[in-house]
């Protein structure tokens, strides 16, 4: 059966059918899953009942996984997935929802911002791949937004303001945003702000989009209430509803995004009861701008 994606947003989005997880890919389903992406930007798979191997086999198709490392304050003796796994669930390691005031918790509610994965690294991501375990009755979306559509739809002055700027991303400032601000020495340094380029282009199809994320903290040569004046603005221009995606979970579903053209955000659920969510993420290949020197 051959893989077909149907267009189910206005702007974006696409559903795939034709495709089953638990098997390996052939090079012409792994060629017609990327050109969906790169039109699409988001897709839909239902249906996928998959192990964290076949979620890692098939993911691997697209790049090399992320280490997660230095994207969290959940040290590595408290990991309930094996390597290459993000954990994106309410869950400890022993499979029990997270009390009310667990640190990691607090930490883990900024994914109720928008944001883009990894874009507090030096070498952003790429793709993100997550996998529907156990999911909320009510509640729980992912939330997506179109950065191609947010570029295209910005006025002409606005477009050229933005142009060459350099944002500082760190999970200092998304946290610090919720007032999650108490970090040990260790945990500041991890988090060591990075500079992206506010507008990328996209190495495949060449479209810009803007590279907005929750870990913004300010721009480049600019005073910080100004920057984020700025990128609040952005923000919401980019994210006005009718240019907005909300995935409402199925058991087996797998969404994949390129966090180089799109946002995205969980809404809230339920936390008493389990939502067990896994990602793979594929790592970037290049810096968006060089980094700062070290002081
Ligand atoms: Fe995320």
């Amino acid at each position: 059966m051959a893989i077909c994606i149907r267009q189910i947003h206005p702007v974006f989005v696409g559903e795939v059918s034709g495709i089953d997880l638990t098997k390996p890919l052939g090079p012409e389903e792994v060629a017609a899953i990327e050109a969906g992406m790169d039109r699409y930007a988001v897709l839909v798979l239902h249906g996928q009942n998959i192990t964290d191997d076949q979620q890692l086999a098939f993911s691997v198709n697209f790049g090399a996984i992320e280490n997660r490392e230095g994207g969290n304050i959940t040290k590595a003796s408290e990991y309930r997935l094996k390597a290459g796994m993000v954990d994106v669930s309410n869950l400890d390691k022993d499979g029990r929802p997270l009390a009310r005031d667990d640190r990691k918790r607090m930490f883990n509610l900024g994914n109720r911002l928008w944001h883009s994965d990894s874009s507090f690294r030096a070498i952003p991501a790429k793709y993100s791949l997550l996998s529907g375990r156990i999911v909320a009755d009510k509640g729980g979306e992912t939330e997506f937004a179109d950065m191609r559509v947010a570029y295209d739809t910005l006025d002409d002055d606005m477009r050229t303001l933005v142009a060459d700027l350099v944002c500082e991303h760190s999970l200092i400032y998304s946290r610090g945003s919720m007032g999650f601000t108490e970090l040990s020495d260790e945990e500041r340094k991890m988090f060591t702000p990075v500079r992206q380029r506010l507008v990328r282009t996209h190495p495949v199809t060449g479209r810009k989009s803007l590279y907005l994320s929750s870990h913004i903290g300010g721009i480049v040569g600019w005073p910080v209430p100004e920057a984020r004046d700025l990128v609040r603005d952005l923000t919401e221009h980019a994210t006005r509803r009718p240019y907005v995606y909300a995935h409402k979970w199925r058991v087996g579903d797998l969404v994949m995004w390129d966090n180089r053209t799109t946002l995205h955000r969980v809404r809230r659920f339920d936390e008493t009861k389990p939502r067990d969510m896994r990602r793979t993420t594929i790592a970037g290949d290049a810096m968006t701008v060089e980094q700062a020197k070290a002081a």
